[in-house]
């Protein structure tokens, strides 16, 4: 028995060195499992005299409670530390300054879009909108194009398989508004407009603003002045602007709107391909037979109506070169555009 104490220590020391659960338990097993080294010892009992076993029994009960005891106090430690390094490896440090999310900016063609609907709104008009999938009806047939009129041709049209189709340009606009027969009325009605086509001017979609005044005696004068006005508004240009004989069929008498150049005021450049004008849109006194579609009475009222590319006019201000930069969605485009 002399040796217990030595054994117990050696034990013990085991224990203190051990620096994992599995090898804690490697410990265990060696001195307390049922092949243990210290349960061995009392398998020595039956050589001591009858009267002695007692005693070494309860001393080696002791020692093994004392390396049980220990092996206990040091799972306890090593799970803490356990926890404690997980804790560790997760930590968030909520003193650091936080990443922070960039803020994103209105598209320019959205912007554009504000900026022409504030300047109208400035002047008295509203601003309505109308279905993109539209019928033959409000696209064509009311406008006075008839199903064989040579300007179907020119729209390049998306059709359904039910006859439907994706709208041409915002004028079908025009008709569902005179429908409703609130007159008179001063309106511009913004919004994506779809042709089949796609170069490097043209996109398969692309947006429009429309313009509809509704009145008794509307002139052509106030036509060129409502358009002058807002170009001027939206260029903060002096510029001037022509209107030249033109055809639509929705319109009699009919033009295109062109501003003095906003690149060279007029005097040549390459973007105003050296002719001092710039083509913006096109305009018109309203069509008596546009009038009587929509169930407006054509002897009383007067209109004047005019579209716009609302894409061509961000490039003009903007200085963009290129109509397919703004369908990409490459940021670094997008982001020299603030808020609006
Ligand atoms: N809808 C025409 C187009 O897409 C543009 C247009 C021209 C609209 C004359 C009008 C107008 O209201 O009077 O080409």
């Amino acid at each position: 028995m002399g040796d217990l104490a030595t054994l117990t220590q050696q034990a013990l020391d085991e224990v203190a060195a051990s620096t994992t659960l599995a090898a804690l338990d490697e410990v265990r097993v060696r001195w307390l499992g049922k092949k243990g080294l210290l349960t061995e010892q009392l398998k020595s009992l039956g050589a001591l005299p009858a009267a002695d076993r007692p005693a070494a029994g309860a001393k080696i009960n002791v020692a093994k409670e004392r390396v049980q005891a220990a092996i206990e106090a040091a799972e306890a430690r090593l799970a803490d530390a356990a926890i404690a390094a997980e804790l560790l490896a997760g930590r968030i440090d909520v003193t650091l300054p936080g990443r922070g999310e960039p803020r994103g900016s209105i598209h320019p063609v959205t912007r554009t879009r504000l900026r022409i609907e504030t300047i109208f709104r400035n002047s008295g008009f509203e601003v309505a909108t109308g279905p993109e999938i539209e019928d033959d009806f409000h696209n064509f047939e009311a406008l006075n194009i008839p199903s064989d009129h040579p300007a179907r041709a020119m729209h390049d049209t998306f059709y359904f398989a039910d006859g439907r189709l994706l709208r041409t340009h915002t004028s079908p606009v025009q008709i569902r508004e005179l429908r409703k027969g609130r007159l008179p009325l001063a309106m511009i009605m913004p919004g994506r407009v779809y042709r089949c086509d796609h170069d490097m001017t043209h996109s398969p979609m692309f947006h429009q603003v429309e313009g509809l005044v509704v009145d008794e005696n509307v002139s052509f004068a106030n036509l060129k002045a409502t358009l002058q006005g807002f170009l001027r508004a939206f260029f903060e240009k002096d510029l001037r602007t022509r209107l030249r004989p033109s055809y639509f069929p929705f319109t009699e008498p009919s033009a295109e709107v062109d501003m003095s150049c906003v690149f060279c005021d007029g005097a040549g450049c390459r973007v105003c391909k050296h002719t001092g004008w710039i083509e913006v849109g096109g305009c018109g006194m309203v069509h008596p037979n546009v009038f009587t579609a929509a169930g407006v009475d054509a002897e009383r009222w007067t209109g004047y109506a005019f579209g716009m590319g609302i894409e061509r006019l961000a490039m003009l201000r903007d200085g963009v070169n290129d109509l397919r930069l703004f369908f990409e969605s490459d940021l670094r485009f997008l982001r020299q555009f603030g808020a609006a």
